[in-house]
């Protein structure tokens, strides 16, 4: 009882200790002429404001001017030059055997190339909803033209060859392909090659000083579809996975914190010169998709016997082929609203599909993860619903039809807006997919740093000048 109330008292003063001192310290700052930034002024605050707290000395150059409009100038010239956001990050890419890349794509390596010159030719992804996980098809491609570009400009990472030199390393592993069309046995294979190269992925990674080094948390792998990397996650975890979502992983091996979550690739094609209003979009609320009785899917079910009946809804199940991505292009853009129920996974192809189709997404997945979160507000261009109060009568209907046109609007341009950070291209352009994933990785390299560093303080590792490590000693389980 003593140990606890002396124990409670030390806490308490500990805290108040903290607060006086973080109060003063706050006093001193802002009392001082010219100190504050309003960042909400500045174009884009958002986005700068989260990006720019690692790097403090940035603001320097602001609190020294007179007023707001010289600062905002400075800002702005500052900004050009040395924009945070632009600040490159460093990839340095294995140079893995081509049967790991390109290959599965149906590339044929000449010789001792292990890269196809993108010059010359750039290998096709295959089509069709195998498009929708080719995330790691366009961030290799970024990298390879990378080394071609004339300047930077509008360019987030570029490939070093020399991974001392590199912020992380990026294992080009084509994973979602691999699953998609590696998964079934041939009839003389005693193991898939989706399987076969996932171990020799491991093996492959598990002998390089790069992984050693860090334990692998400086190592990029992508596996965007759900069931893509399946046997080598658990063993690969400490790196950062570019994913989908999390639905079929534990939180040890993925994670908000540790990984990247990107867009899906959009199926539908955009709706370029969207002249559309409130008005001249008859259907209300649109949603085309799989019926799922298992796990969260069992809503979809829930849903459709709530909606049949209302006529301005369309509602229908059935997956997209070949004509049915045509009616669902027909469908999103002619819609006021796109419904996104969770599925077998919480995510999937269709809220990108509704981004472009700027139809306002409603999103019913209590689960989800959304690419970018940390910098872009979902709200301001989505409605969410819980699961339970979708559930609850009338109440999905009711939510949506006290949407008015001036609502609706401000979301639609919203849309508008952000939809360039869903699309992947080839060459890609100032912050399309491509650029806003690579940006989402460099917002991870402090942490890791942090990481790396606090492993190595009690590691009796000895650095020689040159910064090759003599020997290595890092513990491996500290997560
Ligand atoms: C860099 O390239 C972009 C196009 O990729 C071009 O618009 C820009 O003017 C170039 N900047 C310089 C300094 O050459
Ligand atoms: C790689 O970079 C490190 C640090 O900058 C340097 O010491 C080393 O010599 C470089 N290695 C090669 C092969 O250039
Ligand atoms: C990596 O570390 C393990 C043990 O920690 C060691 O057995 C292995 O030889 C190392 N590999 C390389 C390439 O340094």
């Amino acid at each position: 009882m003593g140990l606890l109330t002396r124990k409670s008292l030390l806490c308490l003063f500990l805290m108040t200790s903290v607060v006086f001192i973080l109060s003063w310290f706050f006093v001193l700052r802002w009392t001082g002429p010219h100190h504050s930034v309003d960042f909400t002024t500045l174009p884009n605050s958002k986005l700068f404001a989260l990006a720019y707290n690692e790097d403090s000395d940035e603001y320097s150059v602001m609190s020294a001017s007179k007023d707001k409009e010289e600062e905002e100038a400075t800002w702005n010239k500052h900004s050009k030059n040395c924009d945070p956001i632009k600040k490159i990050l460093k990839v340095f890419m294995y140079d893995l055997p081509p049967e790991f890349h390109f290959e599965l794509l149906g590339w044929k390596a000449e010789g001792k190339n292990f890269w196809p010159d993108i010059r010359a030719e750039v290998p096709e992804y295959p089509g069709g909803l195998n498009l929708q996980h080719s995330i790691e098809y366009w961030l290799t491609l970024d990298l390879l033209n990378s080394e071609f570009a004339e300047n930077l400009s509008g360019r987030s990472a570029m490939r070093v060859h020399n991974s001392s030199e590199a912020d992380v390393l990026f294992v080009p592993f084509f994973s979602s392909i691999c699953y998609n069309r590696f998964s079934k046995l041939n009839p003389n294979q005693k193991k898939s090659t989706n399987y076969l190269l996932q171990e020799k992925l491991v093996k492959f990674l598990m002998s390089q000083e790069e992984w050693n080094k860090s334990g692998g948390r400086d190592h990029i792998i992508v596996a965007h579809h759900p069931n893509s990397l399946l046997d080598a996650r658990t063993k690969l975890w400490p790196a950062i996975y570019i994913l989908s979502d999390f639905g079929r992983y534990p939180p040890t091996v993925a994670n908000i914190e540790k990984d990247v979550i990107a867009p899906y690739r959009h199926v539908i094609r955009s709706f370029v010169d969207d002249s559309s209003d409130f008005d001249s979009r008859p259907t209300l609320l649109y949603f085309q998709g799989a019926l799922y009785r298992k796990d969260g899917g069992i809503i979809r079910q829930e849903l459709f016997y709530m909606l049949k009946d209302e006529t301005d809804v369309h509602f229908s199940f059935g997956n997209v082929k070949k004509d049915g991505i045509k009616q669902a292009t027909k469908g999103m853009h002619s819609s006021k609203f796109c419904l996104n129920i969770a599925g077998d996974t919480p995510s999937s192809n269709r809220l990108f599909d509704a981004i472009v189709s700027h139809c306002i997404p409603v999103i019913i997945s209590d689960d989800i993860e959304l690419p970018y979160e940390d910098v872009l507000d979902y709200s301001e261009f989505c409605i969410f619903v819980r699961t339970s109060d979708a559930l609850k009568k009338n109440f999905l209907i009711n939510l949506i039809r006290s949407i008015g046109k001036e609502e609706w609007t401000r979301k639609w341009k919203r849309l508008k807006e952000v939809e360039n950070f869903y699309e992947f291209r080839y060459p890609s352009k100032d912050n399309d997919a491509v650029q806003m994933i690579w940006q989402a990785v460099s917002r991870k390299v402090p942490a890791i740093k942090r990481k790396l560093y606090r492993a190595r303080r009690f590691s009796r590792t000895i650095v020689s000048r040159q910064g090759e490590v003599m020997s290595v000693d890092i513990p491996r389980n500290f997560w």
